[in-house]
């Protein structure tokens, strides 16, 4: 499909041309699309228009995060709306919908009495939820707490910290981890051993942070964090009882529990968080992207009343 776009060929060129010496594209090499970069000027519903007028179904939603669609015009006019009375509070001071927002996040939440931090997307979430559990653990009788469990084949963000986190990660060329980070084994839908029951394989792979915690000292772990639904190498949707488990062991060794619910959260899975569906609550969900169907850059790490 084809839609008219009044843009010059000499300004197609003038912009490529731009794009090949000054912009970097994410996780992409300049040379894959250098000349030939992929730009787009209108957005309908599930429909994009690239500059050159093709029309097609962004059947991705953006990077996983267009859950209201493209070109909602009543999110645009708010966004302006508010911008024309105050755009952000001053220092240590809130505006209006940052107050409705984090309570209307509380009312979706299984733990109505959830509070939020506002962040400016998912990797900011996922640190603010590290350092919410280590201050935690600090101030609840785990002082010397500050390992991080994580999984392998996880995404967890694009910041220093978070990198370490995810596996394989840049941290992999760029030096050391953040000190304390643990990798374990992640739930894979597509390896489940031959003859396992996938159950058993689900409780055996959540088991391996029990080991972790076992092996470097349960005095030392601040938290454990994994993606309810990892999608960054394959999807892979555990059974109920993996996170059933994660929850037993975050408690039975007073770790903090982090769902990272960057992508699922906010609807993707059918009930507003995906651990919804297990019937269990973490102790901090991290959330961006559907937040604000990618609106505006925003993200919150939403911690229980605990
Ligand atoms: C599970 C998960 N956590 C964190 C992030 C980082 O979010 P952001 O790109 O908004 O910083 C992502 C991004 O894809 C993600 O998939």
């Amino acid at each position: 499909m084809n839609d008219q776009i009044n843009i010059s060929g000499e300004k197609i060129e003038e912009l490529q041309n731009l794009a090949s010496q000054n912009l970097f594209m994410h996780a992409q090499q300049i040379n894959d699309w250098a000349g030939d970069l992929k730009i787009f000027v209108k957005g309908e519903g599930v429909w994009v228009t690239d500059i050159n007028g093709n029309k097609y179904l962004d059947s991705l939603g953006g990077l996983w995060f267009k859950s209201a669609g493209y070109g909602r015009k009543e999110i645009a006019e708010a966004i302006y709306k508010q911008a024309c009375e105050i755009e952000t509070p001053p220092a240590n001071a809130a505006c209006i919908p940052q107050i409705e927002l984090a309570g209307k996040i509380a009312e979706l939440y299984p733990d109505k009495s959830a509070r939020s931090f506002l962040t400016s997307g998912g990797s900011e979430s996922v640190e603010t939820a590290v350092k919410m559990a280590k201050k935690y653990q600090m101030n609840t009788g785990k002082p010397g707490s500050y390992k991080v469990i994580s999984r392998r084949y996880s995404y967890h963000g694009a910041t220093a910290m978070a990198v370490s986190l995810g596996k394989p990660s840049t941290s992999d060329t760029m030096g050391p981890e953040m000190p304390g980070t643990i990798h374990v084994q992640n739930w894979d839908s597509y390896r489940i051993p031959n003859n396992m029951n996938p159950v058993d394989y689900a409780v055996q792979c959540a088991n391996e942070f029990q080991a972790a915690i076992l092996h470097t000292g349960s005095d030392t772990v601040a938290a454990m964090i994994a993606e309810p639904i990892s999608a960054a190498f394959g999807i892979h949707i555990p059974p109920k009882e993996y996170w059933q488990r994660l929850r037993e062991i975050a408690d039975k060794y007073k770790v903090v529990l982090i769902a990272d619910e960057v992508i699922t959260g906010f609807g993707r899975t059918g009930k507003y968080f995906a651990t919804d569906h297990w019937g269990i609550i973490p102790d901090i969900t991290t959330v961006a992207k559907s937040l604000t169907s990618g609106y505006s850059p925003l993200g919150a790490a939403i911690a229980t009343k605990k």
